[in-house]
């Protein structure tokens, strides 16, 4: 029998957070505290009750805080473009059953680490990284008690999706420069692992016949991320899956090709050439992956 995996998830849903979140709520294998939410893809408002509709629609009740409004000095830039104006693609979720925990993210954070035995909380990162920065600021001691950090974001061989840079670092370059140049047991998983798990015809195909409501709703996400994107996939039949890569990382590491790059993450959010040693994925069994995030959304 294998022993739970506990995670905190911070997020910015985010229609491929949304695939991510079904995953890890439903597996029997993690154990997720709660959420923690962002401005990112969409307003904080809006990724609140987004991660608490798509609790609701897992059946899962898990507690969701509330984190940073924008980024570290710097102004929000919505990916409405790619997720809509709801966050999810216009996909149908149920109303949230329950609202947002009382305690904001950082100050969650700061006691679910120091009170947990040391090195037994992971933390899923699928957004930019404004609530870890600030969780580093405001108690320098609580994220090296973390297990670990498996973080979706950063461009290395790849071109960038936001400028020069990938979203998530993009987004809040100085949160990201914080975290990624601190030391911590992180692991990167950059578009050059990302752009190689792709969702197709017949993945959705697979949702769908498991007849299973995560599955189903998680086909309809992608269908949606079909339809927002078409005009920049230049005739592309199948759509990235940037966030699940976290979650199925964390359960099946021999799935993905770690490398060890020296970087850093310059002012635009780019990753660039650097003294900080940092674990990345690199490359993916996309087929594997695959078979194990439609087995994961049908528990
Ligand atoms: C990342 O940016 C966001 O738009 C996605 O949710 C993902 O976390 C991909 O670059
Ligand atoms: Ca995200």
């Amino acid at each position: 029998m294998t022993s739970k995996t506990t995670a905190i998830i911070d997020t910015d849903p985010g229609i491929d957070d949304a695939i991510a979140i079904l995953y890890a709520l439903r597996h029997p294998d993690l154990d997720i505290a709660a959420m923690t939410t962002v401005a990112g893809n969409i307003g904080l408002k809006v990724t609140t009750t987004n991660a608490l509709r798509i609790a609701t629609l897992a059946g899962v009740p898990t507690p969701v805080h509330s984190g940073a409004a924008a980024p570290l000095g710097r102004d929000p830039r919505p990916e409405i473009g790619i997720h809509g104006n709801d966050g999810l693609g216009g996909v149908t979720f149920p109303d949230p059953a329950t609202g947002p925990a009382s305690s904001y993210a950082v100050p969650y954070m700061v006691d679910a680490l120091m009170t947990a035995p040391e090195k037994t909380i992971d933390l899923f990162c699928l957004a930019p990284l404004t609530n870890i920065a600030t969780l580093m600021t405001m108690a320098p001691e609580a994220l090296p008690r973390a297990r670990r950090i498996i973080a979706m974001g950063g461009a290395v061989d790849e071109p960038g999706n936001m400028g020069r840079g990938e979203f998530n670092l993009a987004h809040d370059p100085e949160a990201a420069a914080m975290v990624l140049h601190a030391g911590l047991d992180l692991t990167l998983i950059p578009l050059d692992a990302t752009r190689q798990f792709r969702a197709g015809a017949d993945f959705l195909a697979d949702l769908r016949a498991t007849g299973k409501a995560a599955a189903v709703a998680s086909a309809d996400l992608i269908d949606a991320y079909f339809v927002q994107t078409e005009h920049q996939a230049r005739g592309s039949v199948s759509r990235p899956l940037h966030d699940p890569c976290v979650p199925l990382f964390a359960l099946h590491p021999d799935l993905f090709r770690i490398e060890t790059r020296h970087l850093e993450v310059d002012h635009d959010g780019a990753l660039i050439e650097g003294p900080h040693p940092i674990q990345v994925a690199m490359g993916v069994d996309a087929d594997a992956l695959r078979a194990r995030l439609c087995e994961g959304l049908a528990c």
